[in-house]
């Protein structure tokens, strides 16, 4: 196997994941590459250090431009918070790393077409950690999709709902908060939540023509962590919009921090003329699926359990029966990476990919503005 050398940057909440991954994937999937911890950087030494010897990475950076530059380091993961994207990766490209980069791609989409420009002129294999995509039932329904068994598509509906901002008390900015800081996060549910529940549409159901939303920030001030100072908060909390598809089907999309009771309750639904599917994030081994060509007195909604080794990346698993989870997306994701080197044909999401979930949010918070429906830009 060939050395990939990884250079990652930040070890937070997917510095964990990511570097879970690299560690996981050859020794369940067999592959061209072995992922080699080379270094981690983050901006205190110490945590770093620390960060190391848990995960067994060799060396670590504090700056990461320092990181960039090095010889030994071929691929660059960006896994600190999305207004430090741009920079590190168009820096990157320019030095001729390959790159991962968290979701949102940028805090905007003119951002984030500069970031494609640099990947495109530098020629470097690039790819945005959209990790839904990779849970073995969705991308079942992708295969389900592309066989034509639902048919036409009429509707799409997701909805992404969390509880953790309800209160007023909690502040803004650091550690830890960096989402409800709108200079650091670029916007709150809407690139953060939907842009997740965009990516997945996007890939299941083509291109969203023109959206119509509305927007709301439940909580106007919040002291912010860095300043010690009550500042007025500039993220959505909540976000709600209708699109129509290229394809003709309409769509809802909701998300919103301020939903007592649910953590992560990422959901959706397709309706075609044929069939239509369900998914659930928290209950994620399993597909619903109803056929209304299965013999009417057994016709019904089934409860596909995904674990069986004709589906997506199970038999590289466990035994049929037994689940996988969270993580293991992050390790498929990894594995359609590799892959995509080996053959030479980039698996998605691409930056460009990434660019067009990044005009649609900008089409969302501009509507939620005007009032009116807007076009979203293509990505060329
Ligand atoms: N794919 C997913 O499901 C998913 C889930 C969570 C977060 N994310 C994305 O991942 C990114 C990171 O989120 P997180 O939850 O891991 O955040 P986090 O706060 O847990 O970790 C961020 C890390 O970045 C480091 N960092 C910040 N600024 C830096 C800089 N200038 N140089 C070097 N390191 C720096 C921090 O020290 C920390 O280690 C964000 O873009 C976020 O949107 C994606």
């Amino acid at each position: 196997m060939k050395p990939l050398r990884i250079g990652l940057i930040g070890y937070g909440f997917m510095g964990r994941t990511h570097s879970n991954a690299y560690i996981q994937v050859n020794n369940f999937f067999d592959l061209e590459y072995r992922p080699v911890l080379q270094a981690v950087c983050a901006r205190d030494a110490e945590k770093a250090k620390s960060f190391a010897a848990k995960w067994g990475y060799q060396s670590i950076e504090t700056d990461w431009r320092r990181l960039v530059e090095r010889d030994d380091i071929d691929l660059i993961d960006i896994a600190a918070p999305n207004n430090v994207h741009a920079e590190i990766a168009i820096a990157a490209a320019k030095a001729g790393k390959m790159i991962l980069c968290e979701k949102p791609l940028a805090l905007n989409g003119p951002e984030a077409e500069k970031m494609v420009a640099a990947v495109t002129k530098a020629k470097v294999p690039n790819m945005v950690w959209y990790n839904y995509r990779r849970v073995p039932a969705v991308t079942l329904a992708k295969q389900l999709i592309d066989e034509g068994k639902l048919g036409r598509i009429f509707h799409y509906r997701a909805k992404f709902l969390q509880d953790w901002t309800i209160s007023a008390d909690l502040p803004q900015g650091g550690a830890g908060l960096w989402r409800l800081d709108v200079k650091v996060a670029g916007s709150g549910v809407t690139g953060d939540l939907l842009a997740h529940c965009i990516d997945t549409a996007m890939w299941l159901n083509g291109g969203i023509d023109s959206v119509t939303a509305t927007t709301e920030t439940f909580i106007k001030q919040r002291k912010h962590t860095l300043t010690g100072k009550v500042e007025k908060v500039g993220i959505d909390d909540a976000s709600l919009f209708l699109a129509r598809f290229s394809n003709g089907s309409l769509a809802t999309f909701e998300s919103t921090r301020y939903a007592r009771g649910h953590k992560a309750l990422y959901t959706f639904e397709i309706n075609g003329e044929h069939a239509s599917i369900f998914w659930d994030l928290h209950d994620l081994h399993r597909l619903q699926y109803f056929d209304h060509r299965d013999q009417g007195a057994v016709r019904g909604w089934r409860s596909l359990h995904i674990t069986d080794s004709e589906h997506p990346y199970m038999k590289n698993w466990w035994v049929p029966g037994l689940q996988i989870g969270y993580a293991e997306t992050f390790v498929h994701q990894v594995v359609d990476f590799i892959q995509g080197l080996s053959k030479g044909k980039m698996a998605g999401p691409t930056f460009k990919d990434g660019l067009a979930t990044d005009y649609v949010t900008d089409a969302v918070l501009k509507s939620a503005k005007t009032g009116r429906w807007e076009k979203v830009k293509k990505a060329r």
